[in-house]
């Protein structure tokens, strides 16, 4: 099992702002595993990913990365394991402002050697369509290239699991089908997981499982 979370929920605020985002949710992605979620605004999908992902911490529940439980772990160690184990695809985009596109990937080898070899990245390269932003800077790439560089960056250093929310929003469907064929193929050859937030009806084909996140609530409905 790649990931599993036991009662795992997740509320903010208090008195009239309470909200229980994420209500107690069980759930497993093993590996070769790739599985929608879709449901409305404000549901709790991105609660739900980034909590998976390390990013922020339940208010209840266990979360097990690779059959270790994380419950116990610092700052410093959730980092490490985000790094190391999980590549994400974030709304809000993950890019370094100051940085081309080429150096955001040389920024991640200083902390993570375990990255795609020269052939592979070219590979990658090609079928994302980036070949030509290499050399730009965030600021001058459009939201679509953009989200690509995010799923460069995400697949680049080998994670066991990829969370992504929404990637191919901006896409049209020549390039979301590439974007989906891509994270699907890193899943079935390479033996890992991907979690995929998104309302794209196109690709529904793509996914073995299919959730749908409702006031909180977590359920599969495909
Ligand atoms: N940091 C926060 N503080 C307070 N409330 C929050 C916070 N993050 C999320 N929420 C609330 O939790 C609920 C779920 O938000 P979430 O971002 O998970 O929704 P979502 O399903 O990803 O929506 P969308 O499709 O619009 O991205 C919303 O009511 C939101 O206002
Ligand atoms: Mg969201």
């Amino acid at each position: 099992m790649v990931l599993t979370l036991e009662g795992v929920s997740k509320s903010f605020g208090k008195d009239n702002t309470y909200v229980e985002a994420l209500k107690p949710t069980d759930f497993h992605l093993e590996r070769g595993e790739m599985v929608a979620i879709i449901g409305p605004s404000g549901s709790g999908k991105s609660t739900f990913l980034t909590i998976a992902g390390l990013l922020q911490q339940p208010s209840s529940g266990q979360i097990m990365i690779n059959q270790t439980n994380t419950t116990s772990f610092n700052e410093k160690k959730r980092a490490q394991t985000r790094l190391k184990e999980i590549g994400f695809i974030l709304q809000a985009s993950n890019l370094v402002p100051f940085l081309k596109v080429k150096d955001q990937l040389k920024l991640l080898d200083k902390v993570n050697s375990n990255h795609l070899s020269k052939e592979e990245l070219a590979s990658k390269i090609n079928t994302l369509g980036l070949e030509k932003v290499m050399n730009q800077y965030p600021s001058e790439l459009s939201g679509g290239q953009r989200q690509r560089v995010a799923i460069l960056k995400a697949i680049y250093t080998n994670p066991a699991m990829i969370l992504a929310d929404e990637p191919t929003a901006s896409l049209d469907s020549e390039k979301a089908f590439a974007v989906i064929e891509l994270i699907r193929d890193e899943v079935k050859s390479m033996e890992k997981a991907a979690i995929i937030v998104t309302h794209d009806t196109r690709l529904t084909q793509y996914f073995d499982k299919v959730y749908e996140m409702k006031d909180g609530y977590l359920n599969r409905i495909n």
